[in-house]
């Protein structure tokens, strides 16, 4: 399989791309990436590292493991922070979504990343968790309408082990999910034949 990794040089991202490059041909986009350059947060970003994508062939699956929100107490985010995370975490991967036609194979696979956050929510992520509860809507929906075109599902996981050190104390009591669980997730998408799931991997 040919498969484009947006978000392929984060903590979540490398591990995907590590773990596919054993079997398939990745293509890693990211902000920063030199050869496939990509900010979801910007709609005519996405459209042209589809169409250059699409040059060197279209691709069997999109993962997207990118996307930003804003974390802060309740009473101090402003409307422009909410609107961080609806512009880069949702509508980002949304616009994934409504694009990936233009270098995705008919049947192929689109899988985005949300978190656990969606069902138990800590302190300071009313807009993070908001943002991943609207990604789970959207997926189940949009499965429905494009069943026959593509396949579309959510990786949704708790706290990822390479990213606990960082997360720890945001997250009291949540255990960390070994890189391997949380791999599963994205292999179930990818290669499996699932369509408007919500791959939860919480423990
Ligand atoms: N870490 C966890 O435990 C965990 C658990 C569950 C879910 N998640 C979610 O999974 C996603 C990835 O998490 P992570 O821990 O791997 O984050 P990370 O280490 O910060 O990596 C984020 C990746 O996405 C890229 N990126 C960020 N914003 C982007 C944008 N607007 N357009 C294109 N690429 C962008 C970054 O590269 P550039 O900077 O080069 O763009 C990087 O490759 C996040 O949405 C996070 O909320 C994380």
């Amino acid at each position: 399989m040919k498969i484009l990794v947006i978000g392929g040089s984060g903590t979540i991202g490398k591990t995907i791309v590590k773990f596919f490059k054993k079997e398939h041909q990745v293509l890693v986009a990211g902000r920063s990436s030199e050869e496939y350059p990509v900010d979801i947060a910007d709609t005519k970003s996405i459209k042209d590292l589809f169409r250059k994508v699409k040059k060197s062939g279209k691709v069997d699956a999109i993962i997207c493991a990118a996307g930003e929100a804003k974390w802060a107490p309740f009473k101090e985010l402003s409307e422009a922070d909410f609107h961080i995370g609806l512009r880069s975490k949702l509508m980002g991967q949304v616009n994934v979504v409504r694009y990936a036609h233009k270098c995705l194979k008919r049947k192929g696979s689109v899988t985005l990343t949300t978190g656990i956050l969606a069902d138990d929510p800590v302190y300071q992520t009313s807009s993070a968790a908001m943002v991943n509860g609207g990604i789970h809507s959207f997926v189940q929906a949009v499965a429905i309408e494009m069943r026959k075109k593509i396949r579309v599902n959510v990786v949704s996981s708790g706290v990822v082990m390479d990213a606990y050190h960082k997360y720890e104390n945001y997250f009291p009591g949540h255990p960390p999910i070994p890189m391997d669980k949380m791999l599963m997730g994205y292999r179930r998408s990818v290669s499996g034949r699932v369509n408007g799931e919500v791959i939860k991997i919480y423990s």
